[in-house]
């Protein structure tokens, strides 16, 4: 997926498709929805239905398109409109012709489209798609006005040709386009981490001794998860790579999972232009040497087994090396002895920016835990040492660092 969408992702989006030629459009649109990890309802006009069909719609969203606002097989579900307007993170109308952009602008709930737009408590983007003269016609220009003053938010229409055979204003933009703009209005969270991408690392890395036995540590993924939302909320686009955990992908973030070092280091490896990058995830540091192809069985083996295990990729170390300019790196060090020592000399080896360092033996710290007791070292020396405190402040006490940090 395109790093641009990243705010799509997760997200619940209603498609609102009125009777116009750009109907076709909206297939597209709800594809590219579906790519970036959206949830997608789609409400469709009668007048919409014409130019393409419920079936086409209802397959790509994979979920039933709803038209009719008193629904024939009666089960209660009339309130749909409110249900729906109330589960959307976000309502698109694309394309809005000239007559449902008048029902919005009039509060009209004579269809299932306006009607949930009444309903709807989140954010509300209506494109506009209609013939150049209709769009300039002053009834369609004062609706528009009255539309913005509800604060919903009005994509241009594009200048081109249209059906009419004329060339104006009235175009449906790209489906890019508005998949664009719904992911700038769902970025909305104008934060001090805006305009910045963070990639997070989180859990354990598997490596395989053969297809059913690995080799892995006892990370649960919760410091990782904790910090990707942590900068989620602070306005990053936020990209997770994350080794095997029990946790669901925080929302609005773009998971990748992985299972080995290699494919953590090829994960990370895609995204490694990223501004800030957080490895708190605890990279296996050996692998075995050779994975057999199928189980090894013990009647194949003399007695004890012995496993070779070779080293893995150093990731951290290997972006240190390939450091972009005004790039940020974070580390982690899980130290039990001469803590601080050892992390900062893994803070100079790596070229990292801040070394978070914990030690799992103290109380209230390491894996498994729901609270963390944190170092954070700098490369003057300087440590902060934080209390025990839940892993979720923990984290935004993480980024409250990496903040000042930003060039
Ligand atoms: N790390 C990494 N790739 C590895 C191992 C570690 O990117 N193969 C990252 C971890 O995510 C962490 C940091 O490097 O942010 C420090 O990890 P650690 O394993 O403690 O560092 P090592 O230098 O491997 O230290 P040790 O000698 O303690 O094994």
């Amino acid at each position: 997926m395109s790093t641009k969408l990243l705010h799509i992702s997760g997200k619940r989006i209603i498609v609102g498709v009125s009777g116009g030629i750009a109907a076709y459009k909206s297939a597209e649109l709800i594809r590219i929805f579906k790519r970036a990890g959206a949830e997608v309802r789609v409400v469709m006009t009668h007048d919409a239905a014409r130019f393409v069909t419920p079936l086409t719609l209802g397959t790509l969203s994979e979920s039933e398109v709803l038209s009719e606002i008193f629904p024939e097989n009666e089960d209660g579900s009339w309130t749909k409109h409110v249900n729906l307007g109330l589960w959307a993170d976000i309502f698109v109308i694309a394309p809005a012709t000239a007559h449902t952009i008048a029902g919005l602008a009039n509060g009209s709930c004579d269809s299932m489209l306006t009607a949930i737009a009444l309903s709807a408590r989140c954010p509300i983007l209506v494109c506009p798609s209609m013939d150049h003269d209709m769009f300039v016609h002053a009834s369609t220009t004062t609706n528009l006005e009255k539309l913005a003053s509800f604060e919903y938010h009005v994509l241009e229409p594009d200048h081109g040709e249209l059906a009419s055979g004329l060339v104006g204003k009235g175009r449906l933009p790209e489906p890019e386009a508005i998949a664009a703009a719904v992911n700038e209005i769902l970025a909305g969270v104008v934060g001090p981490l805006s305009g910045k991408t963070v990639l997070v690392t989180a859990g354990p890395t598997r490596e395989s001794i053969d297809p059913v036995r690995f080799v892995s540590n006892r990370s649960t993924g919760t410091m990782g998860y904790m910090l990707a939302e942590a900068a989620r909320d602070l306005g990053a686009r936020v990209i997770l790579v994350s080794g095997p955990t029990n946790l669901s992908p925080p929302d609005g973030v773009l998971t990748i999972e992985i299972e080995s070092t290699s494919e953590m280091a090829e994960a990370v490896g895609q995204h490694d232009d990223a501004d800030v990058v957080i490895m708190a995830a605890a990279v296996a540091d050996f692998k075995p040497e050779s994975v057999h192809d199928s189980k090894i069985k013990k009647s194949s083996v003399d007695g004890d087994l012995s496993l070779r295990l070779q080293r893995t990729t150093d990731i951290l170390a290997t972006l240190g090396a390939n450091k972009h300019d005004g790039q940020i790196l974070i580390g982690f060090a899980l130290e039990t002895d001469d803590g601080i020592q050892n992390a900062t000399g893994k803070l100079e080896r790596k070229k990292l920016d801040l070394i978070v360092l914990n030690n799992p033996s103290e109380e209230g710290a390491g894996f498994g835990t729901t609270t963390n007791r944190v170092d954070i070292i700098s490369p003057d020396g300087d440590v902060e040492k934080l209390p025990v405190l839940d892993k979720q402040q923990v984290a935004r006490r993480i980024l409250e660092r990496v903040v000042d940090l930003i060039p």
